[in-house]
């Protein structure tokens, strides 16, 4: 199968002034720089359209998330947990999660966001998506960046996602694969 694999990169975080941005465009920067997918952008902010409209657009969500066929979970962590936004999104729809790969880059405090990783790979366990295990982690992620948006130790970051990357493509393609030639599911529970 050599079709271009599509990949979502998800924002975990949708607070005014996140630091999510700084993280999602270092990673975007290294994707770009890699061949064989598509990368497509999830982020709680884009989909609410207004400031203060409460809810995310479902639909486009859902297309989003069904024309993917992998995610990069950009999550940070808020009191030992995951984020809100991030369990809108999660939940706001079910099958098109389905067969698919998560993988995980985490920032934070003295924790680098692991904790939230941790609780993310059960939640993501119901929704019938396998999650990998090795995962891109920055702790005190403040100190972390330089001023134009770049890791201070770029080359220890890129060598875990290239790891991260590497096992996401190879799930995603075998989960694509085996989804064209049938449909997952046929167990009524
Ligand atoms: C409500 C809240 C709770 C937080 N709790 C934790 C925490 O439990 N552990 C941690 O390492 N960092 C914690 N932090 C620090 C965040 O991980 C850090 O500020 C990060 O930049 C937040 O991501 P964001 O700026 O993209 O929203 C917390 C931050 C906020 C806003």
């Amino acid at each position: 199968m050599n079709e271009k694999m599509n990949i979502a990169v998800v924002y975990g975080s949708a607070r005014q002034g996140r630091f999510c941005d700084t993280v999602v465009n270092w990673v975007l920067t290294e994707l770009w720089a890699e061949s064989g997918f598509r990368v497509i952008l999830i982020d709680p902010l884009q989909l609410k359209g207004a400031p203060d409209e409460a809810a995310i657009d479902v639909a486009m969500l859902e297309e989003k998330i069904a024309e993917a066929d992998a995610f990069i979970i950009v999550t940070p962590e808020y009191n030992h947990g995951y984020t809100a936004a991030l369990k809108e999104l999660i939940d706001s729809c079910y099958e098109p999660w389905h067969a698919k790969p998560v993988g995980f880059i985490s920032y934070g405090g003295v924790s680098g966001g692991l904790r939230a990783v941790e609780q993310l790979r059960q939640v993501f366990a119901e929704l019938h998506t396998v999650t990998i295990r090795d995962t891109v982690s920055f702790s005190n992620v403040w100190a972390q960046f330089d001023a134009a948006g770049n890791p201070f130790k770029a080359a220890e970051a890129k060598a875990s996602l290239l790891v991260m990357l590497r096992r996401l493509k190879w799930w995603a393609r075998a989960l694509k694969m085996a989804r064209a030639e049938n449909a997952y599911g046929g167990v009524a529970a």
